[in-house]
């Protein structure tokens, strides 16, 4: 088994919280003794006793002892286009996947309406005992031939996929590599396939190379994993790199396009044509039809042989019930969409660099940022992101923070979601309140950003 990795999220995730934990263990309720003999309890059990809900309890507090508004679970009362409704008002909207703008489209919402008056709004069933719908073929007939596979699998859930796919895949003989920024849905399948694994530094194949030189022949399978596009920094792997490395090591390479199908390569299939990778050179493409399909939902896409591995043994397929058809419909309309209007794609791209150029000429910290659909803005302090992010929805702007323990708290960030409907009056005008607002927070105490 390799050593355990301080650079791993997971280990990582667990010392932040054990600081803040530290810092507002003081302001916990003092909870009366439990009682010895569970059996005797006369009510239902309290959760918040639960050794979990101190994580609950610590974000609570930390909004309410800092008089400072919680940004998180804000309530949209309407939405219309790449706005929403908050509080009564209509703000510009940078916290969406619909990277595409698809979610306004009359065609995906009639076929919507279409699906739900033929199949009904539910697949009443597992696909593969009465589950089975018509559209679900149609999708992934699309799915496989917009990205350049033989085949492809939907399933329910994106986060659902990652966790079936990698746990169907490896087991406890062999290893993941995995990006030390992947996505928690999976580290969440890593940890349920029993296998050894070690995080990565952040795109560094090199590191990579040396770990499977040394270690290759103590497991039998091996799975890299990184994804196309990532969520928190918005830049993307050397793809012909991973490639080559896995090759020369008889390992597999899995990447997962959530953030970056629809969004990279000129017609928007994703990192492999961004990157020119023939998709038959990566063993496992997954994504979600969460972002530029515009549905809800996962897929993976791959030989045939892979597909029918998941859609005979995937836990979270198998057992679980089949897309619905409304669900279906709409990521077939998207796909249509994408392949009939390309310049959705090219937008979005003009969208994302322009972004980036005016945030860096504004003296913004854009991080990693390759300017794609994701782009942050770096606070270096959570408070000050959350001071920054309700201050931007009174201007008029929607525009979420990510704070510790998401992230460390120096690069505590508001992170812009960009999609091709946005105008080059939506960039200039969220960009110079935000940088206004890095000016003002500089300055500010605790009890200022309290009040303020
Ligand atoms: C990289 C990545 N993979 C998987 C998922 C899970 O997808 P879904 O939200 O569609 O369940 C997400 C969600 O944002 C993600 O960012």
């Amino acid at each position: 088994m390799p050593p355990q990795d301080k650079t791993d999220p997971i280990s990582k995730r667990q010392s932040l919280l054990a600081n803040l934990r530290r810092t507002h263990e003081s302001q916990k309720p003092v909870s009366a003794p439990r009682p010895a003999n569970v059996a005797q309890l006369t009510e239902s059990y309290d959760f918040s006793e639960h050794p979990a809900y101190s994580e609950v309890r610590i974000a609570k507090a930390a909004s309410q002892t800092l008089g400072v508004r919680s940004p998180f679970f804000r309530v949209a009362e309407a939405v219309r286009g790449v706005e929403l409704k908050i509080d009564g008002a209509w703000v510009r909207n940078f916290a969406s996947y619909d990277y595409l703008g698809l979610n306004n489209s009359k065609d995906l919402h009639k076929s919507v309406k279409d699906a739900a008056t033929e199949w009904g709004v539910s697949a009443t069933a597992s696909r593969l005992v009465g589950g089975e719908r018509r559209l679900h073929g149609e999708l992934e007939n699309r799915l496989s031939r917009f990205i350049g596979t033989d085949a492809a699998l939907v399933f329910v859930s994106g986060h659902a996929t990652n966790v079936a796919l990698v746990s169907t895949l490896v087991g406890p003989n062999d290893l993941v590599l995995v990006d030390a920024l992947a996505h928690n849905s999976i580290y969440e399948g890593i940890r349920a396939s029993g296998a050894a694994h070690t995080t990565f530094p952040h795109n560094n194949y090199a590191w990579v190379d040396k770990q499977l030189t040394e270690q290759r022949d103590r497991y039998a399978n091996v799975l890299v994993i990184v994804e196309g596009l990532y969520s928190m920094d918005g830049d993307t792997p050397d793809l012909e790199q991973f490639v080559d490395v896995k090759n020369r090591h008889n390992a597999w390479l899995m990447v997962d396009e959530a953030h970056s199908m629809g969004v990279l390569g000129k017609h928007g299939r994703g990192i492999t044509e961004e990157k020119n990778v023939r998709p038959e050179h990566v063993e496992v493409i997954m994504g979600t039809l969460s972002k530029s399909f515009c549905s809800c939902g996962g897929y993976v896409a791959g030989s045939e042989a892979l597909i029918d591995l998941m859609r005979y043994r995937a836990p979270g397929f198998v057992y679980s019930v089949g897309l619905s058809a409304p669900n279906t419909a709409a990521a077939i309309a998207a796909v249509d969409r994408i392949n009939a209007e390309p310049d959705r794609v090219e937008r979005l791209r003009s969208v994302g660099q322009k972004f980036r150029e005016l945030a860096i000429g504004l003296g913004l910290d854009t991080g990693e940022s390759q300017g794609y659909a994701v782009c942050p803005v770096i606070v270096g302090d959570s408070l000050k992101a959350v001071w920054m992010s309700n201050r931007l929805l009174e201007a008029g702007f929607n525009v979420l923070p990510i704070i510790s323990p998401a992230v460390p708290d120096k690069s505590a960030r508001l992170r812009f979601f960009l999609t091709s409907e946005h105008s080059a009056s939506d960039l200039q005008s969220v960009l110079q309140e935000t940088a206004k607002l890095r000016n003002q927070a500089k300055s500010l105490t605790i009890a200022e950003m309290a009040n303020g």
